[in-house]
C-alpha cells in the first residue's frame, strides 16, 4: 500500500463497508463490500474500460468510482490489476497496455482517488475472496483458482494463506504457452465445445496436480456462471468446485486484502 501517514485516515465502518474495484479487460466495476459477510452493500457500478486502457484513462475511472461512494469516506479502497503486482509496481501486462510495465500504479491510483490504494492481482484477489466466504472457506491445507476469461489468472492459498503473482496461466507444457490455449478466449476465438475445452482444461489441471498435489481446484472468472455446461469434462483426481462469488469476487478480495493492510 501507497505509504500514507498511520491514523490520518480512518478505515470504513463495517457498515459502510470497503470500497473494491475490479479492473477488467471490458468494465472496470466497483462497490462497498461488507466484509463480515463478504457480501456487496450496494449494486455494482460498471463503467466500460477505457479503449487501450493505459494507465492514466485507468485511474480517471478509479477516481470516478472512489467518488461514487461517499459512503465508504476517506477509507482504504482495493483495486484488481490483470498483471503481476509487487510493492505497488505493476510488473506484466499480457492483456493490457504495455505502459503498465514498471508502472507504480499504487501510486497512480492513490493519487487519482485521493484515499489509500492496496494494489493486487485480479487472480489473486479473487482467491482469498473465495478462500474466506466462497467455495474454498473451510477448506483446509492446498487451494488453487483458476479463472478463465481473456486469459487465464491463478491463485494458490496454503491455509488460506495466499502465495501472490502464481501467473500459472503462462506455464508451457506440450510445447506451448497455456493461455492462448486454454482460455475462455481460446474456447470462442476457436469455436470450441464445452467438451473440446474441457479436455485442455483437464490436461492443464493434471499438469497442475503434478507440480503443486492441492487439494481443491476452484474454476472462477466469467465462466464459473456455467459450470453445468463444463463440469461434466473435467475429470482428474483432485476436486473440483466452480468459484461462488462468480464475478464479485475480484471487488470482494480487493476489499478484504485493502482492509486487513490498513488494520
Ligand atoms: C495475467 C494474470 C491475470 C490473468 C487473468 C493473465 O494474462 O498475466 O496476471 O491474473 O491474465 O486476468
Amino acid at each position: 500500500m501507497t505509504k500514507v501517514a498511520k491514523g490520518s485516515v480512518p478505515v470504513s465502518s463495517p457498515a459502510s463497508g470497503v470500497l473494491g474495484i475490479d479492473i477488467g479487460g471490458s468494465g472496470i466495476k466497483g462497490a462497498p463490500v461488507n466484509l463480515s459477510t463478504g457480501e456487496l452493500l450496494t449494486e455494482r457500478v460498471r463503467i466500460p474500460t477505457p479503449e487501450g486502457a493505459k494507465p492514466g484513462d485507468v485511474a480517471a475511472v478509479v477516481a470516478q468510482l472512489a467518488a461514487q461512494f461517499p459512503e465508504t469516506g476517506g477509507g482504504p479502497i482495493g483495486v484488481t490489476f490483470p498483471g503481476i503486482v509487487r510493492g505497488g509496481l505493476t510488473l506484466s501486462a499480457a492483456n493490457v497496455d504495455k505502459g503498465w510495465i514498471g508502472l507504480d500504479a499504487d501510486a497512480l491510483f492513490t493519487r487519482a482517488a485521493g484515499r489509500p490504494v492496496t494494489l493486487l492481482n485480479d487472480a489473486d484477489a479473487a482467491g482469498v475472496a473465495e478462500a474466506r466466504y466462497g467455495a474454498g472457506a473451510g477448506v483446509k491445507g492446498v487451494v488453487m483458482l483458476l479463472t478463465f476469461g481473456t486469459g487465464i489468472g491463478s491463485a494458490l492459498m496454503n491455509g488460506g494463506v495466499l502465495v501472490p503473482n502464481t501467473e500459472l496461466g503462462h506455464l508451457e507444457f506440450g510445447g506451448r504457452e497455456v493461455e492462448p490455449w486454454a482460455s475462455g478466449a481460446a474456447k470462442d476465438r476457436e469455436n470450441l465445445t464445452w467438451k473440446q475445452w474441457g479436455k485442455r482444461v483437464t490436461e492443464y489441471l493434471e499438469y497442475l496436480e503434478r507440480l503443486f498435489s492441492p487439494d481443491l481446484f476452484i474454476i472462477g472468472g466469467g465462466l464459473s456462471k456455467k459450470s453445468d455446461k463444463w463440469m461434466e469434462y473435467l475429470s482428474v483426481k483432485t476436486p473440483i468446485k466452480p468459484a461462488t462469488l462468480q464475478n464479485e469476487a475480484g471487488i470482494v478480495g480487493a476489499a478484504l486484502t485493502a482492509s486487513e493492510r490498513a488494520g
